[in-house]
């Protein structure tokens, strides 16, 4: 029986204003429920929990689990042009709209929707920028709407533990409050376009061998001062509607169905109100894990789809949850608990209200100039020397100095690298070309270029110098083509995907990787190093290279997977129209014996992090091993330099460091300038660790006052007997500079209270 409100006549009108639950409306003194909040988390709060009122059991059941791969033609039944990853059906009766779901790391993964791929996230990174990382998360979610899909599955913040985890290219590097901070801004983007964010993979699943088998054993400590810092600050920061939690098992305890990570630590700790989500297979239990707090099912009951010989997809989260609610052994409680999630996480961001349509057209002028941009902001000028005989550096290049250029390799002739697996973005209609070699049976096993090639653009900028490509097949050929050019442009690749690591950072060879290789590149470099008279490299990549050749080349542009507007922002870096900015959001390693974890096991499924706090950078720093190049490290065609350091603590308990940064050099630059923290002695804590940046753009010549301002959680340590974040008392220095190992940098002292 409904209770009747008897309210003042003011007072219902309002109620009549705002609520859209209300009944009895008009009648002039009665109303059924309180008037809605205005603020927009209480008021989704409000109306999602009215809606869970009026379901039945069996359409709770049905919004706690997907119904197959729309993309894999597994499961359905899917609306028209529905094509993503996922998709749960709605409740028409109560107006509860279907959601489709798509992939969306670098740009949305649905074949023939003509979707920009933009840069992949670990260049993102590489720009610093959160305004970028914001632009990047909106123009996705633009993209994703138009589509028809009202959650991205964007968003990968795991680390990079293991650099030669296939899937670092999706990810943005190895420091939790670089990918923290950049996630957030992400989120916030695409949320801000009415699309659901997620965020990834929650957690600790930081290599693919074994990735649906391994336990990641860890430390309390570790996991808290490292990856889950940076879900931390992804999601407190950011609040995105969905967190995708992963295949592997953390500390004998599958992700999904890991009540410290999914209770304990998101919901409880961190106060996440959205969507625990499985990744794609990873629900292994029906009451463990609804208890753990696991919300949704993925890809949920494939029901009568399609069959595919070898693959038994079993579904936890539909009758079997049924039963288990009706037994008791999972409350209703806890299945109210995961629609109302579902249901305010729709409402908050904007699909439930304005749920997205497919058919659209992707505005591609739009997203070409976003991806552009962004491979502009985020290469990296690794080395820039003088060449023998010469007074400059090597780049940029002088077209009108340059008579002859030589383009060599990785089908440079066509276009760029991009990466594969879920976070691939298939080529817009005819930009495709694939790479392999031997075409192995499964398409995500072959390289794909999208047609942006170095060469025509290269070509463009210097119309008076003879341009000649050579494939880069024949060594000797190409070091003879070099040795008659003014410079020569050799372009490398590393091809990395979904579902396997790389076996070194050695630049992949026909041998290595035989699918999409045909000649050794070390080799090609270093022949064409011994012959040419100015040599550069070009990088297509998504975990760091090693580069034995590097003492023989002048010049090593990291471009990474550049996107579909790769070639020309290449160019436009090389010849000095746009002046280099990024930075290395990964260390690049000497040599594969410099990591933490020597080699990769392929039998042996537990994965120890014996390193402990010394991740990244941090290993380096703590063993004294010097990299090929630091985290943070970047060079411009300008120069920048530091000076004025002074850090104290406000009022507010933040630390603010102050300096200037000045533009020495004769070209308008961007700086990124990164402050540092050694925290006291004693802690057990590795030498430093980034807790601030600011881009600063300057012209030359010209100073800015840059202030940064660290929170006590950025400082702090993790107390791993009392399950605290504690800031520990003692000396702080805060040090300022162009790198993780910036021999210039500046350092100022400042002595905190511990609490
Ligand atoms: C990947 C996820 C992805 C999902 C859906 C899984 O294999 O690990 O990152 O979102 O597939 O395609």
């Amino acid at each position: 029986m409904t209770r009747k409100l008897t309210i003042p006549f003011a007072a219902s009108a309002i109620a009549c204003g705002v609520a859209l639950i209300l009944a009895a409306c008009g009648n002039g003194s009665s109303i059924s429920a309180p008037p809605l909040p205005t603020d927009p988390d209480a008021r989704a709060d409000a109306r999602a929990a009215a809606l869970v009122a009026q379901l039945t059991t069996a359409e709770k059941i049905q919004l706690v689990h997907g119904v197959g791969i729309p993309n894999a033609g597994l499961g359905g039944p899917y609306p028209a042009g529905v094509n993503g990853a996922g998709y749960i059906p709605g409740v028409a009766r109560l107006g509860i709209p279907g959601l489709a779901m798509a992939d969306s790391a670098g740009g949305v993964n649905v074949v023939n929707s003509n979707a920009t791929a933009l840069p992949a996230p670990v260049a993102l990174a590489a720009s610093w920028d959160p305004t970028l990382a914001n632009e990047y998360g909106a123009r996705i979610a633009t993209e994703l709407r138009v589509l028809g899909y009202g959650e991205g599955l964007g968003g990968g913040v795991n680390l990079a533990r293991e650099p030669r985890n296939g899937r670092t290219f999706e990810y943005m590097g190895e420091d939790p409050v670089l990918t923290g901070t950049l996630s957030a801004a992400r989120t916030i983007g695409t949320q801000a376009q009415n699309v659901i964010a997620t965020i990834k993979h929650y957690a600790m699943n930081d290599q693919e061998t074994n990735r649906m088998t391994s336990n990641s054993v860890v430390d309390e400590r570790t996991m808290r001062e490292t990856e889950l810092l940076a879900f931390e600050l992804g999601v407190t920061q950011g609040t995105p509607g969905n967190v995708m939690c992963s295949y592997n098992f953390v500390n004998g305890v599958y992700a999904c169905e890991n009540p410290y990570l999914l209770t304990t630590v998101l919901k409880n700790e961190w106060g996440f109100k959205g969507v625990v989500q499985s990744d794609w297979t990873a629900t292994h239990s029906t009451v463990a894990s609804a208890l753990a707090g696991l919300d949704e099912e993925e890809p949920g009951d494939i029901g009568g789809g399609p069959s595919i010989p070898g693959l038994t997809l079993t579904s936890y989260f539909n009758t079997a949850l049924t039963s288990a609610v009706n037994a008791g052994s999972v409350p209703m409680a806890r299945l109210n608990d995961m629609v109302q999630r579902k249901l305010r996480t729709m409402i908050r961001y904007g699909v439930f209200d304005s749920p997205p349509t497919p058919g659209g057209t992707v505005d591609q002028t739009a997203g070409n100039a976003l991806a552009l941009q962004v491979a502009q902001q985020s290469s990296v000028l690794l080395k820039n020397a003088v060449a023998s005989g010469d007074s400059q550096p090597v780049l940029p290049l002088n077209a009108a100095g340059l008579s002859s250029i030589v383009v060599i390799g990785a089908h440079a002739d066509v276009g760029v690298l991009s990466g594969g697996g879920s976070g691939a973005v298939p080529a817009a209609a005819g930009n495709a070309v694939s790479g392999c070699v031997s075409p192995s049976p499964l398409l995500s096993t072959c390289a794909t270029w999208y047609k942006s090639a170095p060469l025509t653009a290269i070509r463009a900028k210097a119309p008076n110098a003879s341009v000649t490509f050579v494939d880069g097949t024949n060594a000797t050929a190409a070091a003879a083509a070099a040795a008659k050019a003014d410079v020569a442009i050799v372009f490398a690749t590393q091809w990395e995907s979904e579902g396997s690591d790389l076996p070194s950072l050695s630049l992949p060879s026909n041998t290595t990787d035989s699918n999409n290789q045909s000649y050794d590149q070390n080799a090609l470099i270093s022949a064409v190093a011994a012959q040419a008279k100015r040599v550069i490299v070009v990088l297509e990549n998504g975990s760091p290279v090693l580069m034995p050749w590097l003492g023989n080349v002048h010049g090593v542009l990291e471009a990474w997977y550049p996107g579909v507007q790769g070639g020309q922002a290449i160019a436009d870096l090389l010849f000095g129209d746009v002046n280099p900015s990024g930075k290395l959001p990964i260390t690049f390693p000497m040599r594969d014996a410099d990591l933490p974890q020597p080699s990769i096991s392929a039998t042996d499924t537990t994965v120890t992090y014996g390193e402990g706090l010394f991740m990244g950078y941090r290993w380096y720093d703590g063993k004294q091993i010097a990299p090929l190049f630091p985290f943070g490290y970047g060079l411009s065609y300008t120069s920048y330099s530091y000076s004025g350091l002074n850090a104290q603590m406000d009022a507010s308990g933040n630390v603010t460091v102050t300096f200037t940064v000045k533009n020495t050099g004769s070209r308008a630059g961007a700086e990124i300038a990164e402050v540092y923290a050694a925290l006291p002695s004693g802690l057990g804590e590795p030498p430093k660790r980034l807790v601030g940046w600011q881009k600063v753009a300057l012209q030359a010549g010209q100073s800015q006052q840059v202030s940064v301002s660290i929170a006590p959680k950025l400082l702090s340590t993790w107390d791993a007997t009392n399950h605290v974040w504690k800031l520990n008392g003692g000396v702080y220095q805060m040090i300022a500079g162009a790198s993780s190992r910036d021999p210039n940098a500046l350092t100022a002292s400042v002595t905190l209270t511990g609490h």
